[in-house]
């Protein structure tokens, strides 16, 4: 590394922030990161950025908005003390989603954020598994946008069964699926998903064998749990055996979400950390950490060398 560089982090998930910093060799910069009493958010940098690296980690999860509103005002205040280039590091990029109008008079606002994320001065962005690749054409600044899949399949090796099909929960996540399917040596099954609503989801057709096979169902995030208790149930009434893995990168587990995973088929749910996971008490859970992916792209961006081996 041929940089001065500094990392601060949000409260998103400081955890990650001081993972990623003690495997680059760093600490987490000094900052304040906090609310007035009318709720505005309130920020101070507590060392000098001047001329340095700056490394923002934050991942827009829940609340997405407050989450959101940090970053940018870190990032003003590190652009306006002087820094020399600032890196947003996140992890989980919210409102991925809202990638599109759908013709519904609907505001794009992955696109917005890329705007926001701009005009405060970040330069480069470092996020994983973007809900859809589309969104990195919404910056105009370089973004290295990582996956997990590896770091997945590594943590799944030891923990499949024999006869695993893995499961692509919608045909948007058929290249994700076919990449576990490729690293773990297994078939890929795809599921026809229709989305009835924010919460409700409806699978029409499994398309590819699972009778009798085990299933690793694969995803960007588990939001509400809807799409993954859909698949479970249209996968045990097409003869899949009662013994499914899910693995999902973004583990945002709102609202009853645990509870639509803890089907008696459910044998292990694997998330990374890009998201804090609240969750605890959950035997089934496994919360693998997506750290030493991060920190070595920070090294890379640093000494200037290719990321291409991490996409
Ligand atoms: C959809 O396109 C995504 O890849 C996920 O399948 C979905 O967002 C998960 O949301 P939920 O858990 O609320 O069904």
């Amino acid at each position: 590394m041929n940089r001065e560089f500094t990392i601060f982090t949000g409260t998103a998930n400081p955890a990650l922030a001081r993972t990623i910093a003690s495997k680059l060799g760093a600490q987490v910069g000094a900052c304040v990161v906090d609310r007035y009493p009318d709720g505005n958010v309130a920020v101070q940098l507590l060392e000098t950025v001047r001329r340095k690296e700056v490394f923002l980690m934050q991942s827009t999860s829940p609340p997405v908005s407050d989450h959101l509103v940090e970053l940018l005002a870190l990032a003003d205040a590190c652009r306006r003390a002087g820094c020399a280039r600032v890196t947003s590091v996140v992890p989980y990029f919210g409102h991925g989603r809202a990638d599109k109008r759908n013709g519904r008079r609907e505001p794009i606002m992955a696109r917005v954020v890329a705007d926001l994320m701009e005009i405060v001065g970040i330069s480069h962005v470092i996020t994983v598994d973007l809900h859809t690749p589309q969104i990195e054409g919404f910056f105009h600044a370089p973004v290295d946008s990582l996956t997990a899949v590896p770091t997945l399949c590594q943590a799944l090796r030891d923990r499949l069964p024999a006869n695993v099909v893995v499961v692509s929960p919608d045909v948007g996540r058929v290249g994700m699926a076919t990449r576990y399917a490729q690293c773990l040596g297994a078939p890929a099954v795809v599921l026809h998903k229709r989305r009835v609503s924010g919460v409700e989801t409806q699978v029409t057709h499994v398309v590819g064998e699972v009778s009798d096979r085990s299933c690793l169902i694969v995803d960007d995030m588990i939001s509400t749990g809807g799409t993954m208790a859909e698949s479970i149930t249209a996968l045990l009434n097409a003869g899949a055996r009662p013994e499914i893995i899910v693995a999902v990168t973004h583990g945002l587990f709102v609202r009853d979400a645990r509870k639509k995973l803890s089907h008696p088929a459910v044998r292990e749910v694997l998330v990374t950390d890009t998201v804090c996971v609240p969750e605890r008490d959950w035997p089934q859970l496994h919360v693998i950490t997506i750290a030493p992916l991060i920190a070595s792209a920070m090294e890379k961006l640093m000494s200037d060398g290719s990321l291409g081996e991490l996409y």
